[in-house]
């Protein structure tokens, strides 16, 4: 079989084990294993961004994840190698004789060539795949297409809220698509998950919440840096995308899954949020019926709903084009 077709054949076994599978360790364990046996490499595996807790600068590194082959090298410096170069530079490199790459880690002699795909949540490159073979020019663009695809199957959420533990807020803005899409373009949000929050039942799947019984309502869970952008700013770019004033509907959605409210898990967030609700209300001469709670609870909605317009680019979307650009421009 040729290797396009290989590719072909394995990514759709890859993407049907991996369906639903959240946790990315697991995820890339199997990832790990499929990919080396079907092609029989030296060495397939990936490294994880990650914090080295013994430095005392705390600076991130990569450090060895789930892996099929010999032993390996277990952190790499940022730059450094094959590997350290991917993840600086953001793009897949492609080695077709390791001698001739100038810095490379050989943690085993028996390399010739190699290839190294960045992994990316959101913007952040959060882990690599790196390959190796035993033979000279192995990798091609096709292994390099392919194996960015193939990567792309991996829950990558939860690895980057864990190295971004900064503070959140959770915004229901009308349907969570484009909400998702809209305010994780805003410069300092460093994660984005959608799901369902402040409801009544166990974890509710998208269905039940359709059924508009449930109590929840289509939620954005934002993580920020609020060292880039606060969140006065943060609200204040919500507001843009809704309209406060309407009940329970947003767009053409309609029902209380599509109400609009503040959800905030740090008590010393209620002072902001209800100063900029209040500025907001004297824009209006109708009341607002933004919710602002606590929040009580919040279960993200399957990996189908996340990031759904970067996977569907022509997706249903309540919100106009222009606010998208608003939002990428938008610097505090
Ligand atoms: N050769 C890699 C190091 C990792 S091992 O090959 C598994 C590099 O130069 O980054």
């Amino acid at each position: 079989m040729k290797k396009e077709e290989t590719y072909q054949l394995l990514y759709k076994q890859i993407e049907s084990l991996l369906s639903g599978e959240d946790d990315m360790i697991a995820a890339m364990s199997n990832m790990a294993a499929m990919l080396h046996n079907t092609f029989h490499f030296w060495w397939t595996g990936f490294y994880r961004v990650a914090h080295n807790a013994k430095s005392n600068d705390n600076h991130s590194e990569l450090i060895l994840g789930p892996f099929q082959g010999p032993v390996a090298c277990m952190h790499i410096g940022f730059g450094k190698g094959v590997c350290g170069t991917a993840w600086k530079e953001r793009r897949t490199v492609v080695v077709p004789d390791v001698e001739q790459f100038p810095g490379h880690i050989a943690c085993s002699s028996e390399s010739r060539s190699e290839i190294v795909v960045p992994i990316f949540s959101n913007a952040d490159v959060v882990a690599v795949l790196d390959i190796d073979s035993r033979e000279l020019g192995t990798f091609d663009e096709t292994d390099a297409r392919w194996t960015e695809k193939i990567v792309a199957l991996l829950p990558t959420r939860k690895a980057n809220a864990l190295e971004h533990p900064a503070a959140e807020i959770h915004l229901a803005a009308g349907c969570f698509w484009g909400a998702e899409k809209y305010l994780k373009l805003i410069h300092g949000v460093t994660f984005t998950e959608v799901g369902f929050a402040n409801g009544n039942t166990q974890s509710p799947t998208y269905e039940e919440v359709y059924t508009d019984t449930t109590g929840y309502a289509e939620t954005v869970h934002l993580r920020y840096d609020p060292s880039v952008v606060s969140l006065r700013f943060l609200l204040q770019m919500y507001f843009k995308a809704i309209d406060p004033t309407s009940l329970n509907k947003q767009g053409e959605d309609e029902g209380t899954r599509y109400r609009t409210g503040i959800y905030y898990s740090n008590a010393a967030d209620r002072a902001v949020i209800d100063e900029v609700v209040a500025e907001e209300a004297r824009k209006y001469d109708k009341p607002l019926h933004v919710e602002v709670e606590p929040l009580r609870n919040f279960y993200p909605a399957d990996e189908y709903h996340q990031d759904y317009l970067d996977k569907h680019p022509n997706g249903y979307c309540h919100l106009p084009v222009a606010l998208f650009e608003l939002a990428r421009n938008a610097k505090q």
